[in-house]
């Protein structure tokens, strides 16, 4: 006797593996199973088998059924992968998505900026290591191991005689032993101490300048720094020279300029004294140039050092300088 359950199995898997599309799949798996499917209407038809032969029909006729939805369900899924495969679909109407424009952090431009103004006072850039030894660091610079100047720079140390720098200074001997005078050089970069507040991060710019030559003065000190806090901000911005004290300058002078917020009224940014101090400078100490054997005699200079976070900060207001490194791209998108 023929087996009728047998021809709708051949029959169907035939059709599953000449299916093409999901389209293809889902009209045979009407064709068999759906509602007036050739399988369904065979379950259908067995209470009209003779009663002997009903059993097995139906177990068949059930078992066949899962099989064909198993198989069903399985070319569904390869055909999808296999479309994946060929990446997704596109739609070429829809109109295209724009990339946000990236620019430079704040602390570049103003890098940039500061740099550009030295560049056309005649001034050479340099750069020096950030991981630097004890000896250019601190003792070429007149501080002695053990010198409490030592602990103004609370320090990152790499091994006995290796430090992250704590200053740019550094670049100051390091420049002097390769060249003679005249030297006039800036160099900028990052530099590290072990520090953390709200006006402190523990990496953060500096920009150290050095101008050596015969007859060179504190009036050229203060006509250079002048000029660059004239450039920086404006013109009308007034300078203000203290009397400091730092190992390698004698004399040494930290220099205020006038509050940029309150123009010298007093407010909460410069604690109502009108002055913000903005850097460290004095005439470069005869015993670093001793150091990198230079003629005290013949020369004489000047050396600074800027804080870049700090400049940034009273351009552009901003009032905490850990935003420079929280890398926030709704801060960072504004400059
Ligand atoms: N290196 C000093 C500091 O980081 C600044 C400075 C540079 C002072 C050059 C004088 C001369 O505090």
């Amino acid at each position: 006797m023929e087996n009728p359950i047998n021809d709708i199995e051949n029959q169907a898997f035939e059709e599953i593996q000449a299916a093409k599309t999901s389209e293809d799949l889902e009209m045979v798996s009407i064709r068999y199973l759906g509602r007036k499917g050739i399988l369904t209407a065979f379950l259908r038809s067995i209470s009209s088998l003779p009663e002997d032969q009903r059993p097995d029909a139906g177990k068949n006729a059930n078992l066949l059924k899962t099989k064909l939805e198993k198989a069903i369900q399985q070319s569904r899924t390869t055909m999808k992968a296999n479309k994946a495969d060929n990446g997704p679909e596109v739609d070429v109407t829809l109109p295209g998505r724009r990339r946000g424009h990236g620019s430079l952090h704040p602390v570049t431009q103003v890098l940039d900026e500061i740099c550009g103004i030295f560049l056309r006072l005649g001034f050479d850039i340099v750069e020096g290591p950030e991981v630097e030894t004890d000896y250019y660091n601190f003792e070429a610079l007149n501080i002695p191991k053990y010198h409490p100047a030592r602990d103004m720079q609370d320090t990152f140390y790499v091994s006995d005689n290796i430090v992250l720098r704590t200053h740019t200074s550094p670049s100051q001997p390091r420049t002097m032993e390769k060249t003679d005078p005249p030297v006039r050089i800036i160099s900028a970069g990052k530099v590290f101490r072990c520090d953390s507040d709200l006006t402190h991060t523990p990496m953060f710019h500096q920009i150290e300048g050095l101008m050596v030559d015969e007859n060179i003065s504190f009036g050229d000190l203060k006509g250079i720094l002048t000029t660059f806090v004239h450039q920086f901000f404006d013109d009308k911005t007034q300078l203000r020279f203290r009397p400091s004290y730092f190992p390698f300058t004698e004399p040494s002078a930290e220099v205020d300029i006038q509050c940029v917020m309150c123009r010298g009224e007093g407010c909460r940014v410069c604690s109502r004294t009108g002055w913000l101090e903005v850097l460290g400078s004095g005439m470069v100490h005869p015993a670093v140039f001793e150091n990198v054997g230079y003629d005290t005699k013949k020369y004489t200079g000047f050396a600074f050092g800027v804080g870049i976070e700090r400049m940034a900060m009273l351009k552009y207001g901003i009032d905490d300088i850990r935003k420079y490194f929280e890398n926030d791209v709704r801060f960072l998108g504004q400059f």
